[in-house]
């Protein structure tokens, strides 16, 4: 069943349609004729969960649990190694089993990229210890991502309906786990007020996961006929919006901006607005099931290239002075932040 639902997401994902608004496009960031340093100057490493990366980039939880979710994790692995980036795999619930066919989709992601990768593990967040622990192991994880989706839950038909209790669990596995714990949405945002009861129970990383890209209501829609909830799909924080509003939390809160990420300007902006990190799923995944790994690979590559040109064109030559920069807000944005 479970091996059928994720095939279905990643099929159903490609047949969207609906296109929300991360309201990064509100964000304005001024152009520097006079920028004091050479192309070959811009450095874009930086560190997270305690590795040094090259670039800023996670590739996002997605999947994981049949020989389909082998293929895809073995691919973007391969990618994740070659940009030295971080990999999240999809959630592990599927293998927390002795099925070991059903593991290995999920180890060759540590397997591809060696002790060096950054690799992170993903359950959701009413997951009992015992199995975080678990998924941690299996794949010899840096850190834990714990989604939260309840919008998505709601809309699947066989979907949970139980939420209360998940902040004291989260809280618990943070206390206990001794690894870094990562709070995530799925594409309907994190607000302010969500991230500091998060925070206030020990979370130090949150991934926004907002609202303009990847529409969970609109690929659990496809897959039932039953009740139509396409007057949902509207649902959710804009990515611009929960970044701004989380960013006023404490600095030792890192962020990862995630949710419509799809080329070098949202990766800038979301850096600009408070991401320490930005995290792509479902942009990279089409580049790959459209055309191949060779595909995927080349997308990040040109992305990546002019993430460094608007780097210059900024007068930017780190990841550090990059998330320094000023900017201004327009539009929608600026009234949702106004009215907040
Ligand atoms: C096919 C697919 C499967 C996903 N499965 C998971 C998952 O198992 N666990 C999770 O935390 N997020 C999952 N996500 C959500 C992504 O990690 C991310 O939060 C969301 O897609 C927003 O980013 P995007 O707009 O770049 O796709 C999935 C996304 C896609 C496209």
């Amino acid at each position: 069943m479970r091996e059928k639902r994720k095939r279905e997401h990643v099929e159903n994902y490609l047949r969207t349609t609906y296109k929300g608004a991360t309201l990064l496009e509100n964000v304005f960031l001024e152009h520097n004729a006079l920028p004091d340093l050479n192309f070959e100057d811009i450095d874009t490493k930086t560190f997270f969960l305690g590795k040094i990366v090259d670039y800023p980039i996670i590739i996002n939880a997605m999947t994981g649990g049949s020989d389909f979710s082998w293929e895809i994790n073995r691919d973007l692995s391969l990618i994740a190694k070659e940009f030295n980036i971080p990999m999240a795999v999809g959630s592990q619930t599927i293998a927390l089993c002795d099925d070991e066919e059903c593991k290995s989709s999920f180890k060759i992601v540590r397997q591809t990229m060696g002790d060096n990768g950054t690799v992170i593990a993903n359950l959701n967040a009413q997951a009992a210890i015992e199995d975080v622990k678990k998924a941690l192991d299996m794949i010899e994880a840096d850190a834990i991502q714990l989604h939260l989706n309840p919008a998505q839950e709601v809309v699947m038909l066989e979907g949970d309906r139980h939420f209360r209790g998940i902040l004291d669990n989260i809280g618990n596995i943070v206390e206990k786990v001794g690894k870094p714990v990562i709070v995530k949405e799925v594409g309907f945002g994190i607000s302010k007020e969500v991230a500091t009861k998060l925070y206030n129970v020990g979370v130090r990383n949150i991934d926004i996961s907002g609202y303009g890209g990847t529409n969970f209501i609109e690929i659990e829609n496809i897959r039932y006929n039953n009740i139509d909830f396409s007057d949902l799909y509207s649902w959710g924080i804009p990515t611009a919006l929960a970044l701004i509003k989380c960013r006023e939390l404490p600095k030792e809160l890192n962020l990862i901006a995630s949710g419509g990420i799809r080329d070098s300007m949202d990766i800038v902006k979301s850096l600009v607005i408070g991401g320490n990190m930005v995290g792509i799923s479902g942009e990279i995944l089409s580049y790959l099931l459209h055309g191949g790994y060779e595909n995927a690979r080349n997308y990040l590559e040109v992305t990546i290239h002019k993430m460094k040109i608007l780097m210059l064109l900024l007068g930017k030559k780190n990841i550090e002075e990059l998330r320094a920069t000023d900017y201004k807000i327009m539009g929608d944005l600026k009234d949702l932040i106004n009215n907040s």
